[in-house]
């Protein structure tokens, strides 16, 4: 692979779609958000009616997506030209994403698609599978974990400080589960490839995770 690319994998909540966002803008290189495609999906299926275990139909509507990332670092998602970048971050799309993301003819259908983000100068790729499925000759690897009670907490805060009502014990309790059906799966289940930097979060800032980040990437 001639472009260089950096995957950062892990559990939602470890804190990756921050540092990917702001490694990308620190290195000028491209942004997948890989879990918008699989929400984005997902809500598509959802505005026409389809059944989320439905995979055949799933699949078909993934092969097909009129998706673009736009703005300034690559986060406004356009699903058919709208914006839903807001939509697509609730807790309900997210179940409703990872629902989608277990079927392999939906995961297949998004492969080629998330391919063609590497392209010069460079690729940061955020998600589940980066490093050991669409990328496995990726330049350097990361993967960012941390424990089920600080990314609850985490996800508690970012909630209460748009005004959402939350509990944080529900909100851990649905992190365990949706860790538990991302990793148990058949196919690119959520796991750290072979040759991937394990980095623990749990007591890092966000500047500790890019400096080590960098460090890898011998910046
Ligand atoms: O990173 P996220 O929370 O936006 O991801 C939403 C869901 O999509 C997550 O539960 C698992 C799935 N996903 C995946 O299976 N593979 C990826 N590369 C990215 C996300």
């Amino acid at each position: 692979m001639s472009v260089p690319v950096l995957t950062i994998d892990g559990p939602s909540g470890s804190g990756k779609g921050t540092v990917a966002r702001l490694l990308a803008k620190h290195l000028g290189w491209h942004l997948l958000d890989s879990g918008a495609l699989y929400r984005i999906t997902a809500l598509a299926a959802q505005r026409r009616g389809i059944d989320l275990h439905d995979a055949a139909a799933i699949a078909e509507l993934a092969a097909h997506l009129d998706v673009r990332f736009v703005g300034e670092d690559e986060t406004c998602v356009l699903l058919d030209g709208e914006d839903v970048s807001r939509q697509i971050r609730s807790e309900q799309a997210g179940e409703a994403a990872s629902v989608v993301a277990a079927h392999p003819a939906v995961r297949d259908a998004l492969f080629d698609f998330q391919r063609r983000f590497a392209a010069a100068p460079g690729l940061v790729a955020d998600g589940r599978d980066m490093g050991t499925v669409v990328f496995p000759q990726a330049f350097v690897k990361i993967y960012l974990d941390a424990s089920a009670e600080v990314r609850g907490e985490r996800r508690y805060k970012q909630l209460n400080e748009k005004g959402l009502h939350a509990n944080l014990a529900q909100i851990i309790d649905d992190i365990r589960r949706r860790d538990e059906r991302d990793m148990q799966r058949p196919v690119a289940p959520l796991k750290a490839a072979d040759d991937a930097h394990v980095i623990d979060s749990s007591f890092l800032t966000v500047e500790q995770v890019l400096t080590e980040c960098l460090a890898r990437l011998g910046k």
